[in-house]
Order: C-alpha cells, then sequence, then structure tokens
C-alpha cells in the first residue's frame, strides 16, 4: 500500500467527504466551565488538533442530561441557553476542512458517588470493581418513561449539535456507558421488551439512532462507539457485535467505531479483566477487519494506534480480510496534536508512551488517564506537552481537580433546580 491512503479522502455514506483517514477520538477533557459549558480551554485545544491536520474529530463525551455525567467536568447539551458556546466550538473545530463531530453519551451506572445524583441502569447490577466499587453511585432500573425519555434526550442533542454547526454525533454505545449496560447480559437483567435476548437488549441502541437520525437532517453524519466486546466472561461478547452491526447496516449510519472494554474491564487502553486481547498495537483491529467484511458502513478502529506503520498496515487488506476505513488516534494526539501533519509531510514519527505498570489495575487505569489528561491540559493552555510528568502527582492533581468540580456541580444543580 502506498502511504498516501491514510491521506486518500472517505466518501461517507451521506457524502461527506472526511479529508484523510486520522480521527481524534473522543477523549474527555473534563474542562467544562460553571454551567458545564464549553469555553477557552477547549476552544484552545480543538483549534491545535484542527491546526494539526486531522480529518475528523470527536468532542470527549458531551451529555444529554445534566443529571448524568460521566465525570464532574463534563460538557451538557439539554437546551439553547448557551448554544453560543458550542457555536464557538464548532466554528473552531470545523476550520481547517476538518469534521467535527459531537460524541454524545450517557453514563448510566458509570457514575461517581460524589456528583450527588441518583445512578440509572437497566437493572440494579452495581459495578464490581472491588474497593474502588464504592466510588460509584449504586444504580437503580430504569423504569419504561425513563427509558423514553432518555431515547428523546439523544435525538434532542443531536439536534442541538446540529444548530450549532457540528459535522455529526457520534451515539457513545461502548465502554460499560448505558447503551453499553443496556446491551450488556450481566448488566441488563430485565424481563421486559429492554432485557433478554440480545434482540431485546439491542433495542434500546436502535431506538436512539432511528430516533437521532430522524431528528437532524441528511448531510449530518451519525455513527456509533460500539465494543467489539466487553471483554468480560458472560458480557457482550464478538458474536453479539457483529450482529450488532448487522443491523446497524440498514439504518442509516455514516461510520461505526469499534472499540471494546468498561471501567470494570479496561481493554481500551489495552489492559482487559480477562487478558484475551494479548495485541500490544492496534488492539482491535483483527475484529475490526472481520466486522468490515460484513458491514456496509465505514468501519472505524481506535486502539493503540501510535506507529506509522501500524497505522499504514490497519488500512491494508490483511489476510484475505478487508481493510479499516478509518483511524480513530486518541492518546497519540494527545501528545502530539500535529501527528497528521507529521506523518503527511513525511515525519514517521513512532509516538513512544512509556506505560504505567502499577500492580493495580485499576489504579494503572487512573494514572493513565490522568497523564493523559495532563497533556490535554498543558495544550488547551497553549503550553508545551510534558511526557515526563510524574505519574503520582498527575493522578493526585487531577483527583483533586476532580473533587472540586463535583462540588461546583452540586452546588450548580442546586441552584439550576
Ligand atoms: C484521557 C482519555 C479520555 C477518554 N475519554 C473518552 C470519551 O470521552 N469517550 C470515548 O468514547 N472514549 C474515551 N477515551 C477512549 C479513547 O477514545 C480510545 O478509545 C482509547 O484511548 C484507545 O485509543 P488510544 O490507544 O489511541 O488512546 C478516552 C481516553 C483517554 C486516554
Amino acid at each position: 500500500m502506498s502511504a498516501s491512503t491514510l491521506f486518500s479522502p472517505l466518501t461517507l455514506p451521506n457524502g461527506v467527504v472526511i479529508k484523510n483517514r486520522l480521527c481524534k477520538a473522543a477523549m474527555e477533557e473534563n474542562m467544562a466551565e460553571y454551567g458545564q459549558l464549553p469555553g477557552q480551554q477547549l476552544y484552545t485545544l480543538y483549534g491545535q488538533w484542527s491546526e494539526g491536520g486531522v480529518g475528523l474529530m470527536l468532542t470527549g463525551n458531551v451529555m444529554v442530561a445534566a443529571n448524568a455525567l460521566t465525570g464532574p467536568g463534563g460538557v451538557v447539551l439539554d437546551n439553547e441557553d448557551h448554544l453560543g458556546r458550542f457555536e464557538k466550538w464548532a466554528q473552531i473545530g470545523t476550520a481547517n476542512n476538518t469534521q467535527f463531530w459531537m460524541q454524545i453519551s450517557h453514563p448510566g451506572r458509570q457514575l461517581y458517588a460524589n456528583m450527588g445524583e441518583q445512578a440509572l441502569s437497566p437493572s440494579d447490577v452495581a459495578l464490581e470493581m472491588g474497593s474502588f466499587s464504592k466510588m460509584f453511585a449504586a444504580p437503580r432500573a430504569l423504569t419504561e418513561a425513563e427509558i423514553q425519555e432518555i431515547i428523546e434526550r439523544f435525538a434532542k442533542t443531536a439536534q442541538l449539535a446540529e444548530k450549532a454547526g457540528f459535522g455529526g454525533v457520534q451515539i457513545h454505545s461502548a465502554h460499560g456507558y448505558l447503551i453499553s449496560q443496556f446491551l450488556s447480559p450481566l448488566v441488563n437483567q430485565r424481563e421486559d421488551q429492554w432485557g433478554g435476548e440480545l434482540a431485546n437488549r439491542a433495542r434500546f441502541l436502535f431506538s436512539i439512532v432511528e430516533r437521532v437520525r430522524a431528528a437532524v437532517s441528511p448531510q449530518f453524519c451519525v455513527a456509533v462507539k460500539l465494543n467489539s466486546a466487553d471483554f468480560q466472561k458472560g458480557g457482550f461478547s464478538a458474536e453479539d457485535s457483529k450482529w450488532v452491526v448487522s443491523q446497524l447496516n440498514s439504518m442509516g449510519l455514516d461510520l461505526i467505531e469499534l472499540s471494546g472494554g468498561s471501567y470494570e474491564s479496561p481493554a481500551m487502553q489495552g489492559n482487559p479483566a480477562d487478558s484475551s486481547t494479548g495485541r500490544r498495537e492496534a488492539y482491535f483491529i483483527d475484529f475490526a477487519r472481520e466486522i468490515a467484511a460484513v458491514s456496509d458502513i465505514p468501519i472505524m478502529v481506535t486502539g493503540g494506534i501510535r506507529r506509522f506503520d501500524i497505522a499504514e498496515q490497519a488500512l491494508s487488506e490483511e489476510g484475505g480480510l478487508p481493510a479499516v476505513d478509518m483511524l480513530g488516534v486518541a492518546t497519540a494526539m494527545a501528545y502530539h496534536p500535529d501527528l497528521p501533519n507529521l506523518w503527511r509531510n513525511g515525519d514517521a514519527l513512532d509516538v513512544q508512551i512509556p506505560p504505567i505498570q502499577w500492580k493495580n489495575r485499576t489504579m494503572a487505569a487512573l494514572g493513565t488517564m490522568s497523564v493523559i489528561k495532563h497533556q490535554l491540559k498543558q495544550l488547551s493552555l497553549g503550553k508545551p506537552v510534558q511526557p515526563g510528568v510524574n505519574a503520582v502527582l498527575a493522578t493526585l492533581r487531577d483527583r483533586i481537580k476532580a473533587s472540586r468540580q463535583a462540588s461546583r456541580y452540586r452546588k450548580w444543580r442546586e441552584t439550576s433546580a
């Protein structure tokens, strides 16, 4: 394959063209200003990425409901009151002919207890994370009316994103958040039309996709981020994932991103609970190729892409299986926001990031996130990244910041109630 494939345009099913095959994958920034709104830090950060030459950018989680945030510094979009803030974000993100899409999410039971809200989930099955479990609010099962309300919320947020000038939305159905909880037989123990066999467990996702597609215009892109598997015994499996994609084929989507894992099993960091993704680079590529073979929708794979050669390989056929269409890159783009420009200009830079190998899996996952978030913070302040930052200090600072943000959030909720 020639290096040009990475920089060849991709035409999506709705006719929208992405200028190259690299996507800045979603990274929750934790930079919302008071009222859970985007502001200067996010504008500076996304300005750097759009100038860096990437074809597609996804925001980090943007929440569809003010009472359910994946983290205390998360952005919420559920009404028009401050749409101007989002318009500015969209303007900056779409500069340089970049496609800029909003990732829309609901955490379900992956809700921190210090947010002070009731966690909602398909069933009242709490997260099992050993001594870390108590960091999360105990979930209660959603009622039928609440399920319908959340479906409508996804559609409303998508509509608002289009109005603000974003080019699309991505429905976050991976990583153990609410839609992923519905898909999981371990978490979803409902006995009504939303639980039981896979067709029922997937009904929530399909209903959201249908409502979102109907609420926006045809030129507005609609994507899904889906787990290739949860990497948990008895969880949402690779076979389940294949079936879900086969059904999504006819639902008017423009892109499917494949990832994997959850808070309980952080496979998206290459560290699943069941140790099944032995491969240390591009962890989900084999599965993504199999899916690409049966999918009419372009496929993007995300996870572990740091090297130019690996990126090129993923975009070529291998072993009789097709190439994937797009590559999602998160961590490497936090260290090099101009990675696409570097690669395009012939600098085959391999991004080297020493893994955090703390014994405790959950602490290691937190530490990894904190070090990367530290780089995002540096970029958002217009400062250089600090690859050598001390991981323990970065984690401590991140925890302190999160606790301050949680108390600001609780105050906001009290005053806006
Ligand atoms: C700091 C950080 C925040 C993240 N936040 C999100 C998020 O908001 N939504 C999401 O779908 N994935 C999120 N992810 C996961 C990434 O999108 C991606 O799936 C994962 O990091 C693997 O890709 P990578 O190896 O290129 O980093 C986050 C990852 C990091 C490191």
